[in-house]
């Protein structure tokens, strides 16, 4: 397979984790090049279950290479924790996992900070998963930073520590008007301990990859988020902090474009969100309700309610722009099996006029109506389906005005259930 990168054309949570699964094997290395915890990607193979965070989800696949690129920012008690369960389930990371050295670590003032943010915006609050991103990115660009290779040198990282720690310290207490309850000497001793686990798995990633790629590995990057979480392209403020889209992976993984040939578009054939900001698609009513009870749309990282709408597919194509996308892979389409009839955004009116394009203004989509096409829905169970030519034809139809409404791309994979054997390969790359 050519070197791929997968991403999420909505507002994350679209099932990029088990299309990345179903493509790992054609893979030798899978790559995370950006976000953080905040990501929860679900595997489900043979009924068994697996969440990672951080852990790309190549790693359930014996023998393939995974690798946490230097875009990620890496809380590293939730890098362990998730390493202990694998090793639970079975699974050695040791050997196959290598996180950058200049990945920037997420510290526990930065979870401190999150908080601290969220409730200081009051009612206009983001909604942000809590895991100390936005802080974590801050201090990046910032350069307040630390990073894996401080790890090497204890007396550096403790220093570094106290700054951002005393930095975190003053603006919860002065610009929050908050308490600030960590101790700095407990964290230092916990992190001391946990040290000497970290160090095996931090290599120089960026010369691990240019080299596994000149011996002819394969290489497929794990996006997290989605194209409307990005910070620069999404619905900003209601953003994460990190560059979501396909451009980002060279990046965060520190490789040229030419390193990817394809770029896999995963879309869930509704459309949810969790946290707040704009969702002009959005269903207030029972077949919201209906939606997120069918497709199970509670958040994988909070356990919160996902907001649930139909597809817009106005968003969908500005996620093949943006992205590149050469590829669409359709994720969840059986949740849709109960509806009488499924609505399809298409178009938005904005001040009267019919739009084509996704607004990049945050005024002008404040005000955008969906402009629906409606087609029948299929009332049959296609969970159990292998093939495309077993599914319903009214399925097929609305496949087939998802392509067409994205300028004909072709669509690689439709899913139809959350295990691995629920794949319906329509072409191969
Ligand atoms: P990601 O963040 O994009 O990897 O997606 P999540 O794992 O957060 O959320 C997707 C959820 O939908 C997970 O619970 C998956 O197991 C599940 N899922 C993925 N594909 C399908 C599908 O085709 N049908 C159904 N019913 N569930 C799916
Ligand atoms: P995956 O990879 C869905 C959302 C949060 C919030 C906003 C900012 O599983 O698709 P943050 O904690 O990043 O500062 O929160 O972004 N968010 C996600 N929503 N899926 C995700 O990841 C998300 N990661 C962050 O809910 O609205
Ligand atoms: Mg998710």
């Amino acid at each position: 397979m050519p070197n791929s990168v997968i991403v999420g054309a909505q507002w994350g949570d679209e099932g990029k984790a088990k299309v990345i699964d179903y493509l790992t094997e054609g893979a030798d290395l899978v790559i995370r090049f950006q976000g953080g915890s905040n990501a929860g990607h679900t595997v489900i193979v043979d009924g068994v279950k697996y969440v990672f965070h951080l852990v790309p989800s190549g790693i359930i696949s014996p023998g393939k290479i995974c690798i946490i690129g230097n875009g990620v920012v890496v809380d590293p008690e939730q890098l362990l924790k998730e390493i202990d369960e694998l090793a639970v389930n079975g699974i050695d990371a040791s050997g196959r996992l290598f996180v950058s050295n200049l990945a920037h670590l997420v510290l526990p003032y930065h979870k401190a900070l999150d908080l601290a943010a969220e409730s200081g915006l009051g009612a206009g609050k983001i909604g942000t998963t809590g895991r100390g991103i936005g802080p974590a990115y801050a201090d990046k660009v910032s350069r307040l930073g630390l990073r894996m290779d401080d790890l090497y040198d204890w007396d550096v990282f403790c220093k570094k520590f106290m700054t951002g720690f005393d930095a975190a310290k003053r603006k919860i207490e002065l610009l929050y008007g908050g308490e600030f309850s960590l101790n700095a000497d407990e964290i230092l001793n916990r992190y001391g301990e946990m040290r000497e686990n970290l160090l095996p798995f931090i290599e120089d990633t960026c010369r691990y990859i240019f080299k596994a790629e000149r011996s002819g590995k394969k290489l497929l990057f794990e996006g997290a988020q989605g194209t409307f979480l990005d910070i620069d392209h999404g619905t900003y403020p209601f953003v994460t902090s990190s560059n979501t889209v396909a451009g980002s992976a060279c990046i965060g993984a520190g490789v040229g474009p030419q390193s990817i040939h394809h770029c896999v578009g995963i879309v869930k054939t509704y459309t949810t969100r969790v946290g707040n900001g704009p969702f002009p698609t959005e269903l207030n009513d029972a077949i919201g309700e209906e939606l997120r009870n069918a497709g199970k749309e509670f958040g994988t990282t909070t356990g919160r309610p996902r907001r649930c709408g139909w597809l817009d597919a106005v968003m969908v194509r500005k996620a093949v722009q943006l992205n590149g996308i050469t590829r669409l892979a359709l994720t969840k389409l059986d949740v849709l099996s109960d509806l009488d009839e499924i609505k399809i955004c298409t178009h938005y009116e904005i001040s009267g006029k019919r739009v084509e394009q996704y607004p990049s203004s945050e005024r002008e989509l404040a005000e955008a109506v969906p402009i629906y096409k409606t087609l029948p829905g299929w009332k049959r169970d296609i969970s159990e389906c292998k093939s495309f030519t077993d599914l319903p034809v009214e399925a097929v139809d609305y496949i087939n005005v998802i392509r067409n409404q994205c300028y004909d791309i072709e669509v690689l994979i439709v899913s139809v259930g959350p295990d691995r054997s629920q794949t319906i390969e329509v072409k191969s790359i």
